[in-house]
């Protein structure tokens, strides 16, 4: 695991679409896992710009999302197939068929969820997963006490969680869903990379928690200790409970797999 440190979270945010950015052009079929959620907005602008601006190509790859909520059809501004149209889908060269969100709405939750995975598999495995993390430590809608070899299945979600996704639903978490369909731990551990993006100092004890302490079940985020190819970026706020830092920013000075991001 590297943990990256920026100034400020549109530096954070910045280096996050670099990263994408690089993999897209590398692997122009890149399979991409993507988030949602305030932190990912940034990152969304600036993979947008850099498709308008220096032509960033889309057109082949396909995209699988974290998690939807349960109850919700795409056409609900409360979705998560809505925020994913209007911060990414339509500002690039996707195409529609190649972007993957769960169902909903889907009348068989189970078989739903054994699709999914099976549309991951079937497309060659996520190369790249970029994440968020929740207040209480989530990644997807994996909510404490998941387990961290879980699929893709439906899960309730906190009271925090509902809390912190208040704002997308009038300010009130009684209107957010109480379920989703989320990716699995495991699901997420199986990606070639992760890439988690964290900024603000209401993520610092629970970021600090996740990547310098005991790798549990009661915050999912712990479990990427066990990924071999994980990047967590942070601005100045969210890194400021990490103990480590001294030697987190040695890395980003001296590895060359930083140069170019220097
Ligand atoms: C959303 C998701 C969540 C968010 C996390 C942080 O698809 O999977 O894990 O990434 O809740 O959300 P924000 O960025 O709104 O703080």
């Amino acid at each position: 695991m590297d943990v990256i440190i920026q100034p400020t979270a549109a530096r954070a945010e910045q280096l996050a679409a670099a990263i994408i950015a690089k993999a897209l052009r590398a692997k122009p079929h890149l399979v991409l896992g993507l988030a949602t959620g305030r932190t990912m907005e940034g990152v969304y602008g600036h993979l947008a710009r850099l498709h308008r601006e220096e032509g960033l190509d889309f057109a082949q790859c396909r995209t699988f999302n974290l998690d939807e909520y349960i109850g919700l059809g795409s056409g609900d501004p409360g979705s998560y197939r809505h925020y994913m149209r209007e911060q990414l889908f339509r500002h690039v060269n996707l195409l529609p068929e190649n972007t993957h969100l769960p169902d909903g709405l889907a009348v068989e939750l189970d078989a739903e969820c054994e699709a999914y995975e099976a549309r991951i598999r079937a497309c060659g495995g996520i190369d790249l997963q970029l994440l968020g993390i929740g207040r209480d430590g989530h990644i997807g809608f994996n909510e404490p006490l998941s387990a961290l070899r879980s699929r893709t299945r439906e899960k309730g979600l906190t009271r925090a969680t509902r809390e912190q996704n208040a704002a997308m639903f009038g300010g009130n978490a009684n209107k957010v869903p109480a379920r989703a369909i989320t990716m699995g731990v495991g699901t997420i551990l199986d990606s070639r990379r992760c890439l988690l993006l964290a900024d603000g100092a209401e993520k610092a004890r629970i970021l600090a928690l996740a990547v310098e302490g005991p790798i549990t079940s009661m915050i999912s985020a712990s479990a990427l200790q066990l990924h071999a190819h994980c990047t967590i970026i942070v601005d100045e706020a969210a890194a400021s409970e990490l103990e480590g830092t001294e030697y987190y920013r040695w890395i980003l000075a001296n590895e060359p797999e930083w140069a170019e991001f220097r």
